[in-house]
């Protein structure tokens, strides 16, 4: 029996390259998908790429309690219940000094990567089948600090805070709740920050982060969907609670 046999996910920030990937993965699995992401064009790709009838999409700004309830909804129609979120949309901001840098920016970061992720739990709930599973993609930025990204760093420490307050609100429905915690990821996110880090110079600035990897590299967005899998499956059926670091070994420096 495949591991999402019957299930149904929804993933946000599902035309980004985490979320594909675990779209694909879950698939695989025989689960169905609803890919939840900003916009309409992306995600007509993402779900042409995947193909089949079992990937749905929703257009959707997940900061808009609107939107979050239009997903909710929209889910629930094509296939009747949820039973995994992967509460993944996120943006990285800028890469400043906390002195320099925008408010409206911090406020963009908080909207998106806290509210965006409290605002899907409290939808997602209460159409969620019980023994279901929330997965909150955090970062090695929820555990840890790091100069210049204040923005992030508080909002990925933030979905710490909503993944431990709602594993133990929703536990007696035995409804699972954890996070995950990548290292830097070998994608678009970490493209623009590296360009943030070393304007100029992404490349040198990409070596230099690998070298405070004990593993030596980045991370594939593959190893992350294996993780939100092994969460979403009942492989992982006695783990609530808890933060995933999957990170080759960087926060142990
Ligand atoms: N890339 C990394 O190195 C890395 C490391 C640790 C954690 N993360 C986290 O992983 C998650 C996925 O990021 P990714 O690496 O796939 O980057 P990505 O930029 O490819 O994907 C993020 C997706 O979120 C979507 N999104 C942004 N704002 C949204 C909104 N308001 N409403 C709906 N969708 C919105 C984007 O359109 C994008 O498709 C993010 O939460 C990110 O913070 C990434």
């Amino acid at each position: 029996m495949k591991r999402l046999e019957n299930k149904v996910a929804i993933i946000t920030g599902g035309a980004g390259s985490i979320g594909q990937i675990t779209a694909r993965l879950f698939l695989e699995e025989g689960a169905k998908v609803m890919l939840v992401d900003l916009k309409e064009d992306a995600l007509q790709k993402a779900a042409d790429e995947l193909g089949g009838q079992n990937v749905q999409y929703c257009a959707a700004d997940v900061t808009k309690s609107e939107d979050v309830q239009r997903y909710v909804n929209d889910t629930v129609k094509a296939f009747g219940k949820v039973d995994v979120f992967f509460n993944n949309a996120g943006i990285e901001g800028v890469v400043k000094p906390i002195t320099d840098y925008p408010e409206e920016m911090f406020d963009r970061v908080i909207a998106v990567n806290v509210k965006g992720a409290w605002l899907g739990v409290k939808y997602v709930l209460p159409q969620m089948n019980d023994r279901g599973s929330i997965i909150n993609t955090s970062s090695v930025a929820g555990i840890n600090g790091s100069p210049n990204v204040s923005a992030y760093i508080t909002s990925k420490h933030a979905v710490v805070g909503i993944m431990r307050a709602v594993a133990v609100e929703a536990a007696p429905r035995k409804i699972r709740v954890n996070s995950v915690h990548p290292s830097p990821v070998d994608n678009r996110m970490m493209r623009s920050l590296e360009e943030g880090f070393a304007p100029g110079h992404a490349e040198a600035a990409k070596k230099e982060l690998e070298k405070t990897i004990p593993l030596g590299r980045y991370a594939e967005p593959e190893e992350i969907a294996q993780l939100v899998l092994f969460l979403a499956s009942d492989d992982s059926r006695f783990i609530t609670g808890t933060t995933q670091v999957i990170d080759g070994g960087l926060s142990v420096m």
